[in-house]
């Protein structure tokens, strides 16, 4: 696959989640904060960029002068514009464009920038930043070499999945979504280890490590959550009793209603 180490790397779009890949590259180790180029509107914000020890600019199209990889990370209604701004300065034989846009298709992008590029798109969630992101990917070639260069980029930013570009909006509402669902799950149980008795912070921690736990039992055993469930629930014992009480209430139905509710919300904005 070769090496992508200290390989150049532009974000255009240094918001929540342009900085937090720009955040992942840094700790994974592969790239210094000297490789990395930001662009951003706000001028503050890049005077803040710049402090961090990355390079950081108004001008997308300067921003791509030494880019081997160039994100996209603007918002969805940003997007046509910053790629009318950069498609005189993108050479399809050294930029491998990454669309982390939501909603953002292959063919609207070449609709803007014209064919020839290797385009891929990735949704990743802010675990990004530690290197921990879910992040799927797909391509407009999976098997050029570009392709293969962005996946080994992503690879260094947590665990990857190669989908087609017709699943993006459901890896938008499971991976990236996801993240704040399951923030959700682990503050409503962090409250009630409250009203037990504990602390907000010791719940937080206690909470954040079970559900670490849990999640690292299930990647490493590969078993089905309730084969894992089963291994817990004592026959009229108190696991059961609670997880009962907690379905009668529609966890479940909740959880899996809050996913559907969102996808066909996305599904409205394509
Ligand atoms: N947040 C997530 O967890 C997440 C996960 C997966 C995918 N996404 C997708 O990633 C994209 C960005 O989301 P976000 O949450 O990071 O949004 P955000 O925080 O609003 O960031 C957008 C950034 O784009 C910058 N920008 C706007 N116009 C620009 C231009 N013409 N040139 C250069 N930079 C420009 C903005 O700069 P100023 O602030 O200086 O104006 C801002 O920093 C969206 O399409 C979203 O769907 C987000």
């Amino acid at each position: 696959m070769g090496s992508v180490k200290n390989t150049k790397i532009t974000i255009l779009g240094g918001g929540n989640i342009g900085m937090s890949i720009a955040a992942g590259l840094i700790k994974s180790g592969q790239w210094k904060a000297s490789d990395l180029t930001i662009t951003r509107v706000a001028s503050q914000s890049l005077t803040d960029i710049v402090n961090m020890g990355i390079n950081a600019t108004h001008d997308n199209k300067k921003a791509l002068k030494d880019a081997d990889f160039v994100f996209l990370a603007v918002q969805p209604r940003q997007a046509v514009k910053v790629l009318e701004d950069i498609k005189e300065a993108l050479d399809p034989k050294k930029h491998n464009i990454i669309s982390v846009v939501t909603a953002l298709s292959f063919a609207d992008i070449e609709k803007v920038i014209g064919k020839g590029f290797s385009l891929t798109r990735i949704m990743p969630n802010t675990a990004i930043s530690i290197c921990e992101s879910m992040t799927c990917m797909a391509s407009n070639d999976t098997e050029s070499e570009m392709f293969k260069k962005a996946q080994a980029l992503v690879n260094h930013l947590g665990k990857t999945l190669i989908i087609e570009e017709k699943m993006m909006a459901a890896a938008t509402v499971l991976a990236s979504c996801g993240t704040a669902f399951m923030m959700r799950f682990i503050r409503a149980a962090a409250q009630g280890g409250i009203q037990v008795g504990f602390h907000a912070s010791e719940a937080q921690y206690i909470v954040a490590q079970v559900a670490k736990g849990a999640a690292c039992l299930l990647m490493e055993n590969g078993l089905h959550p309730e084969q894992e469930i089963d291994k817990v629930t004592t026959p009229m014992g108190l696991t059961i009793k609670g997880l009962n009480e907690m379905e009668h209430n529609g966890l479940s139905s909740a959880v899996i209603k809050g996913i559907v509710h969102s996808y066909n919300e996305m599904e409205k904005i394509k």
